[in-house]
């Protein structure tokens, strides 16, 4: 029976959201917080994370930020036990930060496919393994892994991303089944596409790219990162998705389903 208000479900728990400076890691630290949990955004610029503090502290918990590279295993070592150090525990990690760009596979360099696969699938491993010995030594815990459909369907131009993605898929499945014995929950949620300046930039810079990335969706609109957090947040509840591990949550208004190719979906059934 759950008897906690979901807005209170985070009380006395502590997560670390990396990338949390801007969009979904920005809006899950302050889903977070406002469900009464203290919070650390970690990137690479602090005014952004600052930024983000302010906001979670408006929720009256404790709120901080470390400013770090998620390339930088040792860095992201580091940044965890600080926050066991300073919170007393970790209780969830969020592996939001990302790199992308769009672009062709031959014209790619080996140096953007490692910039990319270093962030995506090196940065959540680094922060998983740190994360996940703090959580299996004090008997639980959630990581929460922010992918990209493509990641099973792949996608043209994004051999990178979809490659690190799925990758981060493989790791969430490997360590749901490896940890789940031991109380620590790994889980994975797909945003479709979601209005944040990053995500625009990159992956729909013009109008006629917003256009066809609009059309796209069976759901004819966007998702905002707040859309994207309350769906974050349901997976990193220990009470509401105590049961759920290993699994992939797509907030994409059925973008990777596609759209009707024999019938016009939204003439209705019969047209
Ligand atoms: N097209 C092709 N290659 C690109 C590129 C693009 N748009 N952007 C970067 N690269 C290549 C660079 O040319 C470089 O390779 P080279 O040395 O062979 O020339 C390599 O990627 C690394 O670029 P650099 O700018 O030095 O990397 P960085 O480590 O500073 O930045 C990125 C990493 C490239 C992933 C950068 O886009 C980033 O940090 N993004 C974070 C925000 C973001 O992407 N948000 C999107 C969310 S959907």
């Amino acid at each position: 029976m759950i008897t906690m208000s979901p807005l209170e479900e985070f009380s006395g728990q502590t997560a670390l959201v990396t990338g949390g400076g801007s969009g979904i890691g920005r809006a899950i630290a302050v889903r977070y917080a406002a469900g009464g949990g203290n919070v650390v955004v970690l990137g690479r610029r602090a005014e952004p994370l600052e930024q983000t503090v302010q906001l979670a502290r408006e929720f009256g918990v404790k709120a901080d930020f470390v400013t770090c590279n998620v390339r930088d295993a040792d860095a992201v070592t580091a940044a965890v036990d600080g926050v066991v150090e300073q919170f007393g525990s970790i209780d969830a990690l969020v592996n939001n930060a990302a790199g992308n760009f769009i672009c062709p596979a031959e014209d790619l360099s080996p140096n953007g496919w490692r910039a990319v696969v270093d962030i995506v699938l090196n940065g959540t491993f680094f922060g998983t393994r740190a994360a996940g010995r703090h959580m299996l030594a004090a008997g639980g815990g959630s990581i929460l892994n922010v992918i990209a459909s493509y990641a099973w369907h792949g996608h043209p131009g994004t051999v990178h991303s979809a490659a690190a993605k799925g990758g981060v898929l493989a790791m969430t499945r490997t360590l749901a089944s490896e940890w789940a014995g031991r109380g620590v929950r790994v889980n994975a949620i797909s945003p479709g596409p979601t209005e944040t300046e990053g995500a625009g930039a990159a992956l729909w810079p013009t109008d006629a790219d917003r256009a066809r990335v609009l059309g796209s969706v069976p759901a004819a609109r966007f998702t905002t990162p707040e859309e994207v957090a309350e769906s974050a947040a349901f997976l990193l509840d220990p009470r509401r998705a105590a049961y759920i591990t290993g699994d992939v949550l797509s907030v994409d208004g059925g973008q990777w389903l596609g759209k009707a190719v024999y019938a016009d979906s939204s003439a209705g059934a019969r047209g």
